[in-house]
């Protein structure tokens, strides 16, 4: 393991769940790279991985739906980054106002139009320019920290 994948695995990461509906059909992928980039415009940004599958199909919707997770919510973190899983199989979700699957009791969602993107090494750089940002309620996050995931605090 390099030196760097090594040190950021003590840096502690958000854990959310990237979605859009590609052709009707809901997909999304887990990602740790989330976070807020500016205020006016509001913007967010994720790095999605050069070999990621799920990113071209959400890049050609044209927006998608960050759904932060909670710490009640592990199982669908490793769902999300599960190559051959079903990953809404049974798990309950609607839609939200710009058409992207929201799921379930998370933690916090923003629905966002896809902004730009930039070449960052071996990922994509994404920026969505926020449509909806909505804190649910007041339950714990969950945390991606030393290649586990846990409930913060
Ligand atoms: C905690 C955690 C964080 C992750 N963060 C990212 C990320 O920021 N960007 C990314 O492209 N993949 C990330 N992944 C991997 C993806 O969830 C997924 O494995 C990858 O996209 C392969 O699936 P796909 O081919 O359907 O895209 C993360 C996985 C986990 C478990």
């Amino acid at each position: 393991m390099s030196a760097l994948r090594e040190t950021m695995r003590h840096v502690p990461s958000s854990v959310a769940v990237v979605t859009a509906l590609h052709e009707g059909v809901p997909v999304g992928m887990t990602v740790g790279s989330f976070t807020s980039a500016s205020l006016d415009p509001p913007l967010v940004s994720f790095f999605a991985g050069n070999s990621s599958t799920t990113w071209p199909l959400i890049e050609r919707t044209g927006r998608f739906c960050v759904n932060v997770l909670s710490a009640q919510q592990p199982q669908i973190a490793t769902a999300f980054a599960a190559r051959d899983a079903d990953r809404f199989g049974g798990r309950d979700w609607t839609t939200s106002p710009l058409g992207s699957p929201l799921l379930d009791g998370v933690l916090a969602w923003l629905d966002c139009e896809l902004h730009a993107l930039h070449a960052v090494g071996d990922h994509v750089a994404v920026a969505g320019l926020v449509r909806g940002a909505h804190a649910v309620g007041d339950a714990k996050p969950l945390v991606f920290f030393r290649g586990e995931l846990a409930a913060l605090g």
